[in-house]
């Protein structure tokens, strides 16, 4: 049985990795900040060497991009030294690391998906410690897989529970939603079966894992979340614009290497917000 170690285990991806990988089938070791810093090389170190796990999948990370922008170094300590850190130390034990990054390490002003082919160039704090994180698991290590994925719902606070609560109260009438950000909601579920594969099988590179079926801002986003609860009219939704300057946000990521490598793409992002809106009410 593979010993599987979850790094960040509490937050909305690790703990859809706990809640969606089979334990009948791996050993997982779950550990958050208080458990293992990633930033205290010292503590990875002597982790990975006790546990000596097959995988390590990162999942922690320093994630508000508002607070990137007002930390900056505690944003490149996580999500740039820490994830050195750990890839030194599973390269040092022959482990596999599947870290899990984000469409911010793109300058979002495509006019087509992004793939994996495709230079990173961040532009927000967030996206480039991503990135830097990302260019230390190339540089150290021979077995790695990075999981590029975007707008995660199912665990924890997000933005389906946002909309659904926000139309679930009487006392709210409307609800303001960006429409200048482009990219694809992708459920935690259909995250994790992409991850899952990677687990056992020697695929490694960098992968975009999204939904399949095209893209959305977040007011259509907002009206298909209403649409499959089955609440339409219960909210009125307002179309705003969010970013600095008003610019146009374009992060939509194209699955080319899970196409071209043969790999099973995630399901189109409407069937699976409504499968999860009917397995689970759509807040957990
Ligand atoms: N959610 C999304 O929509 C999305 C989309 C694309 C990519 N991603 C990527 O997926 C990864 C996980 O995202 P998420 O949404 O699950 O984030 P999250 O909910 O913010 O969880 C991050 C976890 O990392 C832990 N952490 C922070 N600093 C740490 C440290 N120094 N040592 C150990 N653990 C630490 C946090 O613990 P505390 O809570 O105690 O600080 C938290 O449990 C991130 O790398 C993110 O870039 C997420």
């Amino acid at each position: 049985m593979k010993t599987i170690w979850i790094v960040g285990a509490s937050g909305h991806v690790g703990s859809a990795l706990i809640k969606h990988l089979d334990c009948m089938q791996y050993e997982l070791i779950e550990t958050d900040k208080e458990d293992v810093d990633i930033t205290n090389e010292e503590q990875v170190t002597r982790y990975m060497n006790i546990n000596r796990p097959d995988v390590v999948i990162n999942c922690a990370g320093y994630t508000d991009p508002q607070a990137c922008k007002d930390n900056v170094d505690e944003a490149y300590k996580v999500n740039a030294v820490g994830v050195r850190n750990l890839a030194q130390a599973a390269q040092s034990i022959e482990a596999k690391l599947i870290q899990v990054s984000t469409d911010d390490v793109f300058d979002l002003a495509a006019d087509r998906p992004y793939n994996e082919f495709d230079d990173m160039n961040p532009t927000s704090v967030y996206g480039k410690s991503k990135a830097a994180g990302e260019r230390f698991v190339t540089q150290l290590m021979t077995r790695y897989v990075i999981v590029r994925s975007s707008w995660v719902y199912g665990i924890g606070k997000d933005f389906v529970d946002d909309v659904l609560n926000a139309a679930n109260d009487p006392a709210v009438k409307t609800l303001d939603v960006n429409i200048n950000r482009r990219a694809v909601p992708t459920s935690a579920k259909e995250l994790v079966n992409v991850i899952d594969e990677f687990i056992d099988d020697d695929h490694y590179g960098i992968y975009h894992a999204v939904c399949s079926g095209g893209s959305c801002n977040q007011y259509e986003y907002a009206v298909e979340i209403l649409k499959k609860a089955g609440k339409e009219g219960q909210l009125e939704l307002i179309p705003v614009t969010e970013s600095e300057d008003n610019r146009p946000e374009y992060s939509v990521l194209d699955n080319m290497m899970l196409r071209i490598t043969g790999l099973e793409e995630p399901l189109d992002w409407k069937e699976a917000l409504a499968e999860y809106i009917n397995e689970t009410g759509g807040i957990e």
